[in-house]
């Protein structure tokens, strides 16, 4: 029995992509997927709203457009259209797609924070939070950079995100340092506003017992709610939603952000005349699509603060597993990362290849990993190969042939197999497994090419034109089927393919059981191919492309690294005292030979030292006996050009060397300090 259609009303959101940055593939592992399963939903006869929008707010906004010269809200709204522009182009659907900074989350962010004040369940406590003397400032969530309390791992603001992952409370890092300045931070009490989350562990452990969705995030749930902390759910700062009541505290971002999923609702209730209530206040079907590193936030934080404040609460939960590029984490900076503009449909790549390939790699549980070879693989094999090919071996051979769809019934064992793949496709779309309901497409297109060529129509339509016309009646059933069947993954070429069937009608609105109904005798066009192999060629531009962007990311990480090393950070007296600089008299001087650089020197300071010193080019080997130096004694022993040198000679790099000396004549090893 299926899960769907069902009388509740079903809402499906993705969570909501910050817009901070350009759309990556690994957006594309949660949005596509959701598009995929609201689709499928309307496949089933399941009317489904479909919601999401930007993630306006937050510290990485507010950080990245100080350090762009830029406002916040100037970036808000550049990304905001970005990431409108991609979803068009990559075919994702959206019923509305919003912006948390909208009067209309502002409003339904208030209602709720006060709904839960009223209710006892937020209440001041007075905190130690990391502040900047020299900035004058609180340091809220990505102003901080420290070490993760519970890994060590360096981390930065309100999340561990290079180490164990953990949501890390205001005041929890270790080893603050401003992120501005770079000065270690202070800590100064202030008063705070926390949610009461360890009240909800009742409710909770209750509650995940009947939550849907898949076991990557209901289990750790499970797992979470057994250990509740309240949340402190203000902040100091300027960009956000005023926490009621007080003028210099914003609500963390992490409360108006899914309760943008309430009033993006309401947004389009009031431009569609629908009803926003009947999702939010009501029995339905709360259906939330996020990456897995979210889900303590949508299993926990969330339901107890819908629940706190009277609202519906989530049905189900999907979590897609996460993303690798060429078997390497996903990662922006070390470069193993495709952008959905500039490395996809820039190239012309159609947004049904990639809605294929994330869907069909792996269970949307798993990690998934992209790369061109295996994307060429996929497109050349089974879209072109398997799909491709027998839509348009079916359609070519009957038009050539017949030029119109055969009269004709349809055989009972072809509508069993449809009928039993399309009970697969469901159950799987059920599972939210992807890859078991496009294996089902593929299979049947599978099965429509053996069908085809084992019943060889090109020798029996000389034999027997009728026999032929039955048969090609059956093939062209499977490829109404595969058209109805693939149209949630491939929506563009699953839209020609229908016309190309001669079918009437919106291929977007019709349903799965329309498989079921003979296809009628009729028209028929000359088919176009729908989808084309990869060359070689294009996928090793790709991949260079890849290449060179990994490249560039590694020379960054290792400049920067060099920069660190050689990075004039601030040392303490006791670092200080470990510098042994002595003055010395220079016994003897000579030149090296092979270098018109160096010169060995003997130098006294308090013992005789052989030291090679970089000053021949401004500095007589004679001119230097007798003279006073400054010396650093203990620098590492090393060699040049095979002479020893077991010290420095120091001196200011200006116009060559210009050596340094005490103010006066002074005993050979006196320390300087
Ligand atoms: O992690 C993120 O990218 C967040 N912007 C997701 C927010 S989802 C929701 F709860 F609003
Ligand atoms: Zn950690």
């Amino acid at each position: 029995m299926s899960n769907f259609p069902t009388p509740e009303p079903v809402l499906v959101t993705c969570g909501l992509p910050y817009a901070n940055g350009k759309c990556h593939i690994g957006h594309l592992r949660t949005y596509v997927p959701a598009d995929i399963f609201v689709r499928a939903l309307r496949k089933q006869g399941q009317n489904a709203l479909f919601i999401c929008g930007s993630d306006a707010h937050g510290t990485p906004i507010v950080v990245n457009a100080e350090d762009l010269g830029t406002t916040p809200k100037e970036l808000v709204n550049k990304y905001h259209l970005h990431f409108q522009d991609i979803f068009r182009s990559m075919e994702v659907d959206f019923s509305f797609f919003g912006n948390t900074d909208s009067p209309a989350n502002h409003a339904r962010t208030n209602s709720i924070v006060e709904a839960l004040i009223a209710k006892g369940y937020v209440y001041p406590r007075v905190i130690r939070l990391a502040y900047c003397a020299h900035d004058e400032r609180f340091l809220p969530d990505r102003y901080v950079e420290g070490i993760c309390p519970y890994c060590g791992k360096v981390a930065r603001g309100d999340e561990c995100d290079q180490g164990c992952g953990k949501h890390l409370e205001p005041g929890e890092i270790k080893n603050a340092k401003c992120r501005i300045c770079g000065n270690p931070a202070k800590y100064r009490e202030q008063e705070h506003f926390f949610f009461r989350l360890s009240s909800f562990g009742s409710f909770l452990s209750e509650y995940l017992k009947t939550l849907g969705g898949t076991s990557n995030a209901i289990n750790y749930a499970r797992e979470w709610a057994k250990e509740l902390k309240d949340w402190c759910i203000t902040r100091n700062l300027e960009w956000g939603v005023r926490f009621p009541g007080h003028d210099d505290l914003v609500v963390y971002v992490w409360v108006d952000a899914p309760i943008g999923y309430i009033s993006f609702t309401e947004e389009w209730a009031n431009k569609t005349r629908g009803d926003w209530r009947q999702y939010w206040l009501h029995d339905s079907r709360i259906i939330h699509f996020i990456g897995e590193d979210i889900t303590y936030h949508h299993c926990i934080f969330w339901p107890a603060m819908l629940k706190g404040a009277g609202y519906t609460q989530p049905w189900a939960v999907v979590a897609s597993g996460m993303l690798k590029i060429d078997d390497k984490k996903f990662s922006k900076s070390r470069g193993y990362v495709v952008w959905v503009d500039e490395d996809y449909l820039d190239h012309g790549f159609h947004p049904d290849l990639l809605r294929y390939y994330i869907a069909n790699y792996t269970s949307h549980t798993k990690e998934l990993n992209f790369s061109w070879k295996v994307f060429q693989d996929k497109v050349n094999n089974e879209l072109v190969g398997a799909l491709g090919n027998f839509l348009h071996r079916t359609q070519h051979f009957t038009n050539k042939n017949y030029g119109v769809i055969p009269d004709g019934d349809v055989d009972k064992e072809i509508f069993d197999k449809i009928a039993s793949t399309i009970n697969t496709v469901i159950a799987a779309f059920d599972e939210y497994e992807f890859k078991k309901a496009t294996d089902a497409m593929m299979e049947l297109a599978q099965y429509g090419n053996a069908y085809f060529q084992s019943n060889e129509p090109w020798r029996l339509v000389k034999k027997d034109k009728v026999a032929c016309g039955r048969i090609l009646k059956n093939c062209l059933q499977i490829g109404k089927a595969l058209v109805l069947l693939f149209e949630p993954i491939l929506p563009g070429n699953m839209e020609k393919a229908w016309k190309q069937l001669g079918s009437q009608g919106d291929v977007h609105t019709a349903q799965f059981e329309e498989a079921l109904v003979t296809i009628p005798a009729g028209e028929l066009v000359p088919p176009e191919i729908l989808f084309t192999k990869i060359e070689d060629k294009k996928i090793e531009e790709m991949e260079m492309i890849l290449d060179n962007r990994i490249k560039i990311a590694i020379s960054k990480e290792r400049k920067h690294a060099e920069d660190a090393k050689t990075e004039k950070t601030e040392i303490t007296y006791e670092e200080f005292q470990k510098l042994d600089i002595r003055v010395g008299t220079v016994l003897t001087a000579e030149n090296i030979k092979g270098s018109d650089k160096l010169l060995k020197l003997q130098v006294d300071i308090g013992e005789k030292r052989q030291i090679v010193a970089g000053i021949a080019k401004s500095h007589d080997p004679a001119g230097l006996v007798g003279r006073q130096v400054v010396v650093m004694a203990n620098m590492k022993p090393a060699k040049l050009f095979g002479v020893e040198s077991r010290g420095m000679v120091l001196a200011g790099d200006i116009e060559g060397a210009v050596l340094l000396l005490p103010e006066k004549k002074v005993k050979e090893g006196t320390r300087v300090r």
